[in-house]
Formats: C-alpha cells, sequence, structure tokens
C-alpha cells in the first residue's frame, strides 16, 4: 500500500491555511537586488524605536551563560510582572511570544467537539489555533471592522469553551471599551474562557488603559495576554506572558514546552519591564506617527480604519497591486486580503518619522502610477 504521510495528520491540520507574515527585509532585497539599508519594512507592527539601553546592557550580560538552560520558570520575569500587575505569581504564564501563550490555551481548552468564538476581521492566530486543535470557529460579523461583543455573546453555544478579543484588534486597530467588556462577561458563561489579547495596550492612551487585570481577581474565566514584542521592542526575542486565575494559569503551564522562553529573552524582559521611560516614548512616538500617516492618507484622499495600536489600516483600493507597487519602491507593509477578509485595504505599521515619510510619498507616487 503506498500511504502518503501527510494524509495521516488530522484533515483539520492539512486544511489550515499557514499564517502569512510580514515579508522580511532580506526577501525583498534578494528578490528586487536592493540594498537592505534602502528597504523600509512597515509590516510587523515591530517598534521603530528598537531597544534601549539597560535592556541592551541585559542582552549582553545574559550571553555569557548561553551554554545553559534558561530558568524553566522564568522567576525574575514572573516576579517582576507579579510585582506590576499586583498578582501572585502563580498567575503568570510565560511565553516564547504572546502568541505562544495564545497556543497554550488552545492547546489546554480546546479540542475536536469544541468550538471558539472570534471576529470577522481578527488576528489570524485565533482561528489558526483554534483549528490546529480540531476546535470549531465561530465567526461573528464585526461592526464598523471591530468587534460586536453583543453578538459574539450571543453566537456562545453549548460546545463554545474559549472567546479571543484583541483589544486593541489586529489588522484593524478597532478598540472596545472597559465597560462593553464587563457588560460581555455578565453575559458570558463561566465556562467560556473569555481571552483578552491586548498586545498593543501600552499604545492605548492612558485614559483608555482600563484596569484589565483586575477581572481576572472577579472573573475567573478571563486571561489577559500582553506581549514584549510591540511597545518594548523586543519582537525578535520573543516574549509574552498571559495573566490569569492561578488554577487557568496551572493548566496551561502544563501544556508549555518546559523551556518555552530563552535565557537572553527573560533577562531582556525583566530589564525592559523596568524601562518606563522607553515605553512612554515609544507611545509618543507611535502617537505622532499615526497622525501623520492619517493627515497623509487623508491628503492622498483615501480613508482609514481609526486604529489604537502602532499600526494603520488604509483603503487603497486594489491592494494588491499597490502593495507590488510599493515593494518596488523598497517599502514592505501588509496586505489584508486572504486571511483578513479586507482585500482593498493595507496595514501599514507606523515607522519613524523618516519610515513614514518614505511610506507617504511612495504610496503617492505607486497611486498615481
Ligand atoms: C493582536 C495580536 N496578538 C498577539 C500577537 C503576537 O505577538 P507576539 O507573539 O510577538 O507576542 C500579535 C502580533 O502581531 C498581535 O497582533
Amino acid at each position: 500500500m503506498n500511504m502518503d504521510p501527510c494524509e495521516l495528520s488530522p484533515s483539520y491540520v492539512r486544511s489550515i491555511a499557514p499564517y502569512q507574515p510580514g515579508k522580511p527585509i532580506s526577501e525583498l532585497a534578494r528578490e528586487m537586488g536592493l540594498d537592505e539599508r534602502t528597504i523600509v519594512k512597515l509590516a510587523s507592527n515591530e517598534n521603530p524605536r528598537g531597544i534601549g539601553p539597560r535592556t541592551r546592557a541585559a542582552i549582553e550580560a545574559a550571553l555569557a551563560d548561553v551554554a545553559r538552560y534558561p530558568d524553566g520558570n522564568g522567576f525574575e520575569l514572573k516576579q517582576a510582572l507579579a510585582k506590576r500587575y499586583h498578582v501572585d505569581m502563580g498567575s503568570v504564564v510565560l511565553g516564547n511570544g504572546s502568541n505562544d501563550v495564545l497556543e497554550l490555551v488552545a492547546l489546554a481548552f480546546l479540542g475536536p467537539g469544541r468550538a471558539a468564538v472570534l471576529s470577522q476581521h481578527c488576528f489570524a492566530v485565533y482561528p489558526l489555533a483554534t483549528q490546529a486543535r480540531g476546535a470549531r470557529s465561530i465567526v461573528v460579523p464585526a461592526k464598523r471592522y471591530g468587534h460586536d461583543l453583543e453578538a459574539m455573546a450571543r453566537a456562545i453555544d453549548d460546545e463554545t469553551y474559549v472567546a479571543w478579543l484583541a483589544n486593541p484588534n489586529n489588522p484593524t486597530g478597532t478598540f472596545v471599551r472597559y465597560e462593553e467588556i464587563e457588560a460581555f462577561l455578565k453575559r458570558v458563561p463561566e465556562r467560556v474562557l473569555v481571552v483578552l489579547d491586548e498586545a498593543y495596550n501600552e499604545y492605548l492612551p492612558p485614559e483608555l488603559r482600563g484596569d484589565t487585570v483586575k477581572l481576572i481577581k472577579r472573573h475567573p474565566n478571563v486571561v489577559v495576554t500582553r506581549t514584549f514584542s510591540k511597545a518594548y521592542g523586543l519582537a525578535g526575542l520573543r516574549v509574552g506572558y498571559a495573566l490569569a486565575h492561578p488554577s487557568v494559569a496551572d493548566v496551561m503551564n502544563r501544556v508549555r514546552q518546559p523551556f518555552n522562553v530563552n535565557s537572553i529573552a527573560l533577562a531582556a524582559a525583566t530589564a525592559a519591564l523596568d524601562d518606563m521611560e522607553f515605553v512612554a516614548r515609544s507611545y509618543a512616538d507611535n502617537l505622532q506617527g499615526l497622525r501623520r500617516l492619517e493627515q497623509g492618507a487623508l491628503a492622498l484622499g483615501l480613508e482609514f480604519i481609526p486604529s489604537y495600536g502602532n499600526f494603520i489600516t488604509i483603503r487603497v483600493g486594489k491592494a494588491p497591486e499597490v502593495y507590488k507597487k510599493l515593494l518596488k519602491r523598497g517599502v514592505i507593509v501588509r496586505p489584508v486580503g486572504g486571511g483578513y477578509g479586507l482585500p482593498e485595504h493595507l496595514r501599514v505599521t507606523v515607522g519613524t518619522a523618516e519610515e513614514n515619510e518614505r511610506f507617504l510619498n511612495a504610496l503617492g507616487a505607486a497611486l498615481k502610477e
């Protein structure tokens, strides 16, 4: 019998459409014969400030010990997070990026015969992680590009065990207020784990940053996830975390790989967490850049989705064509057609002032071409 090993994998795994990351700079340089230094990448919502000197020093110091395994419990980082957010260390789950933590939720709480509720245009990892566990996604139509929490609550059925909420959402940049989340929690059965993915939390204006961490004390079914990849500038090192009720955190930790966060990442994140000034500057620069991109889009006669993150999603019309024309000009942005259902939009990360101008000039030229 001729057996294709691929067919031995469950059909729900074989039908997964792989996640499409932003095009790496080195790849575009190779494809177009461009000098890497001339390429502007605004495709993965990274922090254009890089990292601060204290974080750099912590990374350099951690190099001395790379021959050893990391602390599998991430004691120092967990302790620092627990202190910052006034929770027990047992409430913290560390991940190889917050993406890892989202996967842990799926691994621990989903499976065949179970379902997760999520919004149209939501972060692509939610349907992927759900499908990879053989669970069903219940996709709820978006309201003005954002999460319609009332409809999401109504869509929960007897098989639903997880509700995925990105706040702000990627790629739309939409945001739901704290009061709406509280109202949602009142309507959701306690069996349903509500994941509040707050990867962009640090980019919210302070008056909108509700104390969602407090919610885990009143609602044991809430999991808050955050990351060091965005405002802290550590996307390449991969560190994120969840804050949850200790019994939820315990279950997630059981399915975690023993050393899922590496030693350099642990040291860097612990140092970065302390560097409040770096995060404050990242916030301020981002706001300025976001306003400039909004202004630039309007000047080109383009609509955009008002964003609360470090990116903006602009309606450019024939997005795949505009995307390619931007690539030719050495500017990488993110198409959001296929996986996200926004075929006329492009998502653009807020860059440095200079990168934002490069993008706007390239966009103007691409639209005229
Ligand atoms: C909404 C959202 N959640 C989670 C992540 C995962 O980020 P990371 O794994 O780098 O923490 C991203 C990354 O872009 C995101 O946009």
